[in-house]
């Protein structure tokens, strides 16, 4: 009963704010202390602590060593704090996640935490999850569907990303260049975000040549690399690569081509630990981070939710940009 209140005024605040009222989040609930239980019984409101909670998780897949240490945030903290995580792998099909999230609605977890591995085609497993009373916090990734159909985002800002990478790319390239991207899933909100900072921020006088797919995943980024080399062999100033595993290839591509570290400028993204070798060995000159210790967050929220608390509507990662100058130092306190 106490669950279906929190949820339903976390639901009317979620309209209230859809309606243009003064509240800045979506998700301004009142502290559970005002829920009108109290005035259908006089028993003291059940505080929920995290040995009660069930949250589903349906991971995207594991692509990267970033999709790899987001898995072990989440099961880490799971198992820390005691909540039983319903976990999944999608193994990057949307549908696979969809079925996940609707085998959860059937169980009746407490909370949702949906990392998309796509921005669009939502709605429905949405809605589905609105008509059970259960809240779905979007988590890493963006969707495109109206904000009224989750409770919170938490994750970090792909578009800010770009903007720093297009920024480190302005300072390597300083009389201009050509440039290559090689992006993240085509769909997903880090990709496309990601895209869109990087060429909102590049001086006029850097060119990106091509830009295609390596889905996230080293194995898909190589041949695209290899291509790339062949067909602009000479042009090739620079890389702008979505994330660090599809660095690494790139970088197992310049050698095999016998490029030297440091004659192509590699601009990179997540801060794995592979990244910080690629640092220290000269090959990418700067590493911007992309966060993926996200499961205390996650379940500290899911856990206000539960207890009909107030949560902000977007949680964004604070997130820096790492150099080669002291990769060598910070490498060994990295956690992935
Ligand atoms: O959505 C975050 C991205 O997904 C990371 O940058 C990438 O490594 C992962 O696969």
């Amino acid at each position: 009963m106490l669950k279906k209140l929190a949820f339903l005024i976390v639901l009317a605040s979620l309209l209230l704010a859809a309606c243009g009222t003064a509240a800045p989040a979506a998700t301004q609930a009142p502290a559970a202390t005002d829920a009108p239980a109290a005035a259908a019984t006089d028993a003291p409101a059940k505080v929920y602590t995290y040995a009660d909670m069930t949250l589903c998780y349906p991971q995207l897949g594991a692509e990267s060593d970033w999709r790899t240490a987001n898995t072990a945030s989440f099961k880490e903290t799971a198992e820390q704090l005691g909540v039983n995580l319903v976990f999944s792998d999608a193994q990057q099909k949307q549908e696979n996640q969809i079925s996940a999230m609707r085998t959860c609605i059937q169980q009746g977890v407490d909370v949702i935490a949906l990392p998309p591995v796509v921005e669009d085609g939502w709605d429905a497993v949405l809605q589905e999850a609105q008509d059970a009373e259960i809240p779905v916090i979007i988590v890493d990734r963006s969707v495109s569907a109206d904000k009224s159909m989750y409770v919170s985002h938490i994750g970090s800002d792909m578009v800010l990303e770009g903007r720093k990478a297009g920024e480190e790319m302005n300072k390597l390239l300083p009389n201009g260049g050509n440039v290559l991207e090689i992006s993240g899933t085509t769909g997903s909100g880090a990709a496309t975000g990601r895209a869109q900072g990087f060429r909102e921020t590049l001086n006029a006088n850097i060119t990106i040549l091509d830009s295609q797919t390596g889905n996230f995943n080293p194995t898909e980024a190589k041949p695209v690399a290899e291509a790339f080399l062949k067909k602009y062999a000479g042009e090739i100033d620079g890389f702008f690569i979505h994330n660090d595993g599809m660095a690494e290839a790139v970088v197992e591509a310049l050698k095999a081509a016998g490029v030297k570290p440091g004659e192509i400028k590699i601009v990179s993204v997540d801060g794995t630990r592979g990244g910080f070798q690629m640092m220290i060995d000269g090959w990418v000159q700067a590493d911007v981070e992309c966060n993926p210790l996200l499961g205390p967050q996650v379940m500290e929220m899911a856990l206000k939710l539960m207890n009909g608390e107030k949560i902000d509507a977007e949680v964004l990662t604070n997130e820096t940009v790492y150099y080669p100058d002291n990769a060598a130092e910070l490498l060994p306190t990295r956690k992935y």
